[in-house]
């Protein structure tokens, strides 16, 4: 692996290689230990948008593969000075850093970057485009609840139109072999879905047999049509509540990749309950982000 900028650009198997990897990886976070495979190379994080949980856990799994990480703050970076994306990455090359992790506002500024710098560069979520590493964790958290997603009934409900998670979540579960469903009040479901998943704007069809529930935040900042009339009427028709949940199967479990609006999309008693895995998918996003960068460190 050279780079990671989506998920339809890997092969099952590539992405076979990265699940298996990450289970070892979590094997080392659980007891506490490290590795070196990134032992020598420099990786630096590049966040145009705000984050805590890709940026946090990238930063993170670095240190536990043996690189060392930079973080460049935008907002004291010379990016304020009017310095362009490309000479930053430049600049970055000058450094020495072997990985570039970056996260833009604009869809397919990491396809942009790969193009114009010597590092490797991993997508850590453009606009509406993708965001492989969390596709690729929450493929890893089902596979360790479910054993494996063949056959797995995945319904995603909420923001879809304005979600790079829904979209590298498609693609990633498609190709392992996942049905999948999207539930949002019709402005904002992408027609264009239509013809690789199953579309429905009724939360109980929607949930009804469905073995994992995964929420999306409601993307404010990437709504300015007013998709909904409120966030409230938004909650009382489409929030993931207990009520809902009962319409579900007992066995169904719930996702979320964060962060998350409680009381809007989902519901605390949710959130906490016995149903949800969004606390380990946080916990598997390092362990996946250290198959990642070892990987690429190696194909490098
Ligand atoms: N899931 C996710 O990308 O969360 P952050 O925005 O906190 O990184």
């Amino acid at each position: 692996m050279r780079q990671l900028l989506d998920v339809k650009s890997l092969t099952r198997e590539e992405i076979n290689a990265i699940i298996e990897r990450a289970f070892e990886m979590k094997k080392l976070v659980l007891a506490g230990e490290k590795c070196s495979l990134l032992k020598g190379k420099t990786v630096t994080t590049l966040f145009y948008e705000n984050s805590t949980r890709t940026k946090t856990s990238f930063e993170r799994a670095g240190m536990l593969v043996g690189a060392d990480v930079n973080s460049l703050d935008i907002a004291t970076s010379s990016i304020q000075k009017g310095e362009s994306l490309v000479d930053t990455g430049k600049t970055l090359d000058a450094l020495g850093t072997d990985i570039v992790i970056i996260r833009h506002q604009a869809s397919g500024t990491p396809l942009f970057l790969s193009k114009n710098v010597k590092a490797s560069v991993v997508n850590a979520g453009d606009g509406t485009h993708a965001h492989p590493t969390q596709a690729l964790l929450d493929l890893m958290t089902m596979i360790e609840h479910f054993g494996s997603v063949e056959g797995l009934k995945v319904t995603i409900m909420g923001d879809i139109v304005h979600s790079r998670v829904a979209r590298s979540n498609l693609v990633c579960l498609k190709k392992m072999g996942a049905e999948v469903t999207m539930c949002a009040p019709l402005t904002l479901l992408p027609k264009e879905f239509s013809a690789h998943c199953k579309m429905t704007t009724n939360p109980t069809e929607a949930v009804a047999g469905a073995d994992v529930i995964m929420g999306l935040r409601m993307q404010l900042e990437r709504q300015n049509c007013g998709p909904f009339p409120s966030l409230k009427e938004y909650n009382r028709l489409y929030g993931i509540n207990n009520a809902l949940l009962e319409k579900a199967k007992p066995t169904t479990v719930v996702m979320h990749p964060g962060p998350v609006n409680r009381g809007v999309e989902i519901a605390g008693e949710v959130l906490d309950g016995k149903a949800s895995l969004i606390e380990t998918q946080v916990t598997n996003g390092l362990a996946v982000r250290m198959s990642v960068l070892s990987l690429i460190g190696e194909g490098r």
